[in-house]
């Protein structure tokens, strides 16, 4: 019988905004200090976008990278999909302005929504149209401007988010290397603990009923930490004991980048070495849909990743969403 080729990724590239906010400026903006946030959070500076600039600027520079990183044309593009909750705008979709301004005349184009959860739920998307697709390559993207989307005024929020994307080019692999595994995961039980209300359909726009602070996100921490925590582990558990995995197999993890304590003890649990659990949230923040494709590519330019590793990813986000993919580099 003859083996199906895996999803495999071909390539990949990254941006972020040239404008730095670290602790030190935000400590002029709220109550707060660069001792807290380094110690709740890991985190020292993110990048954020200039009044004027737009995330679709850095969605096509990653997108450029990796295009260029496989050597292929726009036009060999079938399909964009934008994983983002922070569009340029609502209509026209991110992918859209993405496939215009790189000139992808063959390619279809839509985003996909599921906060921190969105590259990974969009690459597993991407997944099954090249499991039916295999001459298909497709750029999946992670955008994200939350620094638009945050109170100032809210010490509790607005250390911790920056801007920036990633993407990568998916097509069948020639090798035994891709997408082994994944798991999906939804839970909206909880979903008030993390919210972004205004600008939706319920609370349109200028709407005299809501509160301003709820055209920004709204968050109860300590709770949504409680279930990031619980929901990796299983999600990373689960993938492995399924395939008959242990932790140590893996040659890499690569966590949502939401809070060093989150990926700390997702590490501890896992028994896995520091070297084996990428972390770069010092320099960006959580960046939301973009965190792992940034990460990805910046542990494929480290040489963190080699032919052959088997790489876990794994994230959760506001919903709540959970996704793991387990791949072989
Ligand atoms: N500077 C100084 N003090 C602060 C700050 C700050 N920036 N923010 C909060 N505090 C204070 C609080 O007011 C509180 O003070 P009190 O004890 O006097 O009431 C104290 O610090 C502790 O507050 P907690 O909220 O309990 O702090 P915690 O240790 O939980 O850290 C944090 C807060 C960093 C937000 C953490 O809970 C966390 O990371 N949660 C998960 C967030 C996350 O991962 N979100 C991902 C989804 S994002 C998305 O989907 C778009």
């Amino acid at each position: 019988m003859e083996l199906r080729a895996l999803s495999s990724i071909l390539a990949c590239g990254m941006a972020v905004p040239e404008r730095i906010l670290t602790n030190a400026d935000l400590e002029k903006l709220v109550e707060t200090s660069d001792k807290w946030i380094t110690e709740r959070t890991g985190i020292k500076e993110r990048h954020i976008l200039r009044q004027g600039e737009v995330i679709s600027t850095y969605a096509v520079q990653a997108s450029r990278e990796a295009l260029k990183q496989a050597s292929l044309k726009p036009e060999d593009l079938n399909l964009i999909l934008c994983a983002t909750l922070t569009p340029d705008f609502l209509m026209p979709s991110l992918s859209i302005l993405v496939q215009k301004e790189l000139g992808a005349v063959k390619a279809g184009a839509f985003d996909l929504s599921a906060t921190c959860s969105g590259f990974l739920y969009a690459l597993t998307v991407a997944d099954q149209f090249i499991r039916n697709n295999p001459n298909w390559k497709i750029l999946v993207i992670g955008a994200e401007a939350l620094s638009r989307k945050t109170n100032w005024r809210d010490r509790s929020t607005c250390v911790l988010f920056g801007d920036g994307a990633g993407a990568v080019i998916l097509g069948a692999s020639e090798n035994q290397s891709g997408i082994i595994d994944f798991i999906l995961g939804a839970d909206g039980s909880n979903w008030s603990l993390l919210t972004l209300k205004g600008g939706g359909s319920a609370y349109p726009p200028f709407d005299p009923e809501l509160p301003e602070e709820e055209y920004f996100i709204k968050m109860q921490g300590r709770e949504v930490f409680k279930i990031a925590v619980r929901m990796m582990e299983k999600i990373a558990l689960e993938l492995l004991e399924r395939n008959g995995l242990s932790s140590s197999d893996l040659s890499l993890v690569i966590p949502h980048q939401a809070n060093l304590r989150i990926i700390e003890y997702l590490r501890e649990r896992l028994e896995l070495p520091q070297d084996k659990v990428f972390v770069n949230i010092h320099k960006y923040g959580n960046t939301s849909a973009a965190s792992i494709p940034i990460a990805l590519c910046e542990a494929e330019r480290e040489g963190r990743l080699k032919k052959g590793d088997l790489l876990l990813m794994v994230s959760f986000g506001g919903g709540f969403t959970f996704a793991g993919v387990l791949m072989r580099w």
